[in-house]
């Protein structure tokens, strides 16, 4: 348990710990490591000082099909390079899903195909995977099956799944972490009859919020530093530096997605005000939950609603973040809601969202290992002791099966998550106790901190054929950290 003066050192706001029922409430929730919340600074010159909340939220513009068809919404996306507007008086070269920092969001139904011609106009191979969906082994956008500059590669998914906010970005082998980094990111929202049955806030009410880190030159030029998770000091959030957003006294909802490459947020309201989740990784939870701070880890999804019909207009109500690394000075914070006039408001958050069965009963059951080499002891990344190796098949599973994973984080101050690619799974026991209410739901990736242990529950039903699993802190599955499976 760490000491109230360790927690401040994390930048934890003592008016926080007031608000979540102090120390011990706010660190069952969080556990962040003190090691890894202080590690040092490289010693690299600061990103250039933005003054917070001076650029208004941008969100991403919904993606248009080219062709839609009985079943199917056909797409086009061009990969190329591209110049953001990202700080203030500078540009930023990028790498974009047509255009976009981040790019263009696809909005797709359950039961309803969508195909997307991906053309690669970069100079280097990519390889794009849509996180969180099942598809078959071939439209994954696993590391090997990249598209060569100049060529193209259809992607067909068949979201045979429910209400999910997915995520497409990189995974060419070795270049999938600097790619990430300098753009390639774009949302995917899966919506179904049971989501658009339930009053939740929608429309402009319903908000993406993509967040991430970065570090920027003088010049403003995006610098990328394998492993450099202490020197990206600027957080963006949908492209933007802390930026502000404007919500009337009402409810909103927002889908917060970790697009970051390694940093963990802890997230809270300011005033420790309430955030009801709604949803995860793989769609909306069963039931709310009312939580006073959020964690999400790289590739993770919390869908949450914030009600500011609670403040009175003119109210300001920073997102804060409780841990570095970095200058908490600037990754303390991550954007600003200015509360404006009371509105009509006819959402509401149900006391049932969603029906979600009991995790299958396990047939089979397999120990997972991540470790990497301790800071000074080298830069290997192992799963099971193993680097990866795209001809190495690591785990062979029958079709049909459902089979407990009991994952570990073997290192002492790194954290780590683990991401499976093909299936979504249940939670079923973390570090010794029952799953936390917030982590019940469909997930797909999920935190380890330094030692833990978490045990999950996963069904091999869809697709036959090779898939990944990986730490989805994307420097550390570029530098081994992952792993395949064969469905069969
Ligand atoms: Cu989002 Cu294999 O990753
Ligand atoms: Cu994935
Ligand atoms: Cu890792």
């Amino acid at each position: 348990m760490a000491s109230r003066r360790e927690l401040l050192n994390l930048g934890v706001a003592s008016g926080v710990l007031a608000a979540t029922g102090g120390l011990a409430a706010l660190f069952r929730e969080t556990r962040p490591p003190a090691a890894y919340a202080a590690a040092p600074a490289t010693g690299a010159a600061p990103s250039p000082a933005v003054p917070p909340f001076s650029v208004p939220l941008t969100v991403p513009p919904t993606l248009r099909p080219v062709r839609r068809s009985a079943r199917a919404d056909y797409y086009e996306v061009a990969m190329r390079p591209g110049r953001a507007g990202i700080l203030p008086g500078r540009h930023t070269d990028v790498l974009t899903y047509d255009g976009g920092f981040p790019g263009p969001t696809i909005r797709a139904r359950s039961g309803r195909t969508v195909v997307v011609r991906q053309r690669n106009l970069l100079r280097e191979p990519v390889s794009v995977h849509l996180h969180g969906a099942a598809t078959a082994e071939a439209d994954d956008g696993s590391p090997m099956n990249t598209i060569a500059p100049g060529a193209s590669r259809t992607y067909t998914y068949a979201n045979e799944q429910s209400n999910a906010t997915l995520w497409m970005h990189d995974h060419a082998h070795h270049l999938e972490a600097e790619h990430l980094y300098r753009g390639l990111s774009s949302l995917y929202l899966l919506t179904d009859r049971t989501e658009e049955r339930l009053a939740l806030p929608a429309g402009r009410y319903d908000i993406p919020l993509m967040l991430r880190d970065a570090r920027f030159d003088e010049n403003g030029q995006l610098v990328y530093d394998m492993d450099d998770a202490a020197g990206r000091d600027t957080i963006l959030v949908n492209g933007r530096p802390w930026p502000r957003l404007a919500v009337q006294a009402r409810k909103y909802r927002f889908r917060l997605v970790n697009t970051s490459n390694m940093r963990i947020f802890v997230l809270g309201l300011a005033d420790g005000g309430e955030i009801v989740v709604v949803g995860g990784d793989g769609g909306l939870l069963a039931q709310p939950v009312a939580a006073p701070v959020l964690v999400l880890s790289p590739g993770e999804r919390l869908d949450v609603v914030i009600d500011f019909s609670r403040y009175a207009a003119g109210t300001q109500v920073v997102l804060t973040n409780y841990v570095g690394p970095g200058p908490m000075d600037r990754v303390g914070q991550i954007m600003r809601f200015d509360v404006g006039e009371r509105a009509p408001d006819r959402s509401a958050v149900p006391a049932t969202l969603a029906t979600l069965a009991a995790p299958a009963a396990p047939t089979v059951r397999r120990d997972v290992e991540l470790r990497m080499d301790e800071p000074g002891a080298g830069v290997g990344a192992y799963v099971n002791g193993k680097s990866f190796d795209p001809a190495r098949i690591d785990t062979e599973i029958r079709w049909g099966t459902t089979e407990e994973w009991t994952v570990r984080n073997a290192n002492v101050t790194i954290p780590h998550n683990f991401h499976m690619h093909l299936v979504r799974f249940r939670i079923v026991e973390r570090d010794g106790a029952p799953v936390p209410p917030v982590e019940s739901g469909w997930k797909d990736t999920v935190l380890l901190w330094p030692g833990e242990t978490v045990k999950l529950v996963a069904t091999f039903d869809s697709y036959r054929g090779v898939f990944p699993y990986h730490c989805h802190m994307v420097d550390h599955s570029a530098m081994g950290m992952m792993a395949q499976m064969r469905i069969s």
